[in-house]
């Protein structure tokens, strides 16, 4: 593991209004115990983010931006930007598929984005993966690469330090088509080697990257416990309070068993 901390956020995606938020997070801060082992990030709808950020305990949970747009202010209608999040998230997803794909967001976006939540102190999720057709042509390496590279591009040493990757296969997410858990340490150990000629060894070793895609409490553990994946990117199962619960207490145990 690249860090102490193993790192799960809960993606709620366009789910749960202002009440049905409040209520699901009262209910999962019953649940999870605040635990030095387990960082749980949770990234609900724009609109509810100011409003949960005075709910939560902190030191029990943190919050993500799903999206922000990268300008800091202007005539933007309808955008809300990382300095208007700054002081109320801690993270901000990034290059989400479903947000280069269905809203056509390129590499530049994605990097004028991952500088914007630099900028303004929050850590970018930078989410990369390849489609299905991509890597049933053998190019998942250089998709990853490529959006690597496209992604952090002119970001300095120091500023990589804030940053989490995240391998999300297209294919796999939202779709119950899971990837092979060996699969995920290849394509993990493709994203460090690719840090590591970026930005050195020690870069590559310490940035924490996720998995995610279709991980429910049944598979969780089988990712979590395989080398190199520092956490798991969680959507569906995320709204699910038992399933959500048992992934968390999950990330605890191995955890702990890693540091035995
Ligand atoms: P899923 O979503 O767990 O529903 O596949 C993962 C994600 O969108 O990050």
């Amino acid at each position: 593991m690249a860090s102490d901390k193993t790192i799960i956020i809960g993606n709620w995606k366009m789910n749960f209004n202002m009440q049905e938020a409040s209520l699901y997070l009262h209910k999962l801060a019953e649940n999870v115990k605040v635990r030095r082992s387990v960082e749980v990030i949770l990234a609900p709808t724009t609109l509810t983010l100011q409003s949960l950020s005075m709910q939560i305990n902190r030191r029990q949970f943190k919050l993500a931006a799903q999206n922000f747009y990268w300008r800091d202010h202007g005539a933007f209608t309808g955008e809300v930007s990382a300095r208007q999040l700054n002081g109320i998230v801690e993270y901000a997803l990034i290059g989400h598929s479903e947000r280069r794909h269905i809203f056509h967001e390129t590499d530049k976006d994605i990097r004028n984005k991952v500088q914007a939540a630099v900028r303004n102190k929050i850590r970018p999720v930078l989410l990369i993966g390849e489609t299905a057709w991509e890597k049933s042509n053998g190019e998942t390496e250089a998709v990853l690469q490529d959006q690597l590279v496209g992604g952090l591009l002119n970001l300095t040493s120091e500023e990589l330090e804030s940053v989490v990757i995240g391998y999300e296969p297209v294919w796999a997410i939202g779709t119950g088509d899971k990837a092979i858990p060996s699969d995920v340490v290849k394509a993990i150990r493709t994203i460090r080697n690719h840090v590591k000629h970026l930005y050195g060894k020690v870069a590559a070793e310490n940035i924490p990257v996720l998995y995610g895609g279709s991980v429910d409490a049944d598979s969780a553990a089988d990712y979590l416990s395989q080398p190199g994946v520092d956490g798991l990117v969680i959507g569906g199962a995320s709204i699910d309070l038992h399933a959500f619960t048992s992934i968390i207490s999950k990330a605890h145990q191995i955890n702990q068993e890693e540091k035995k």
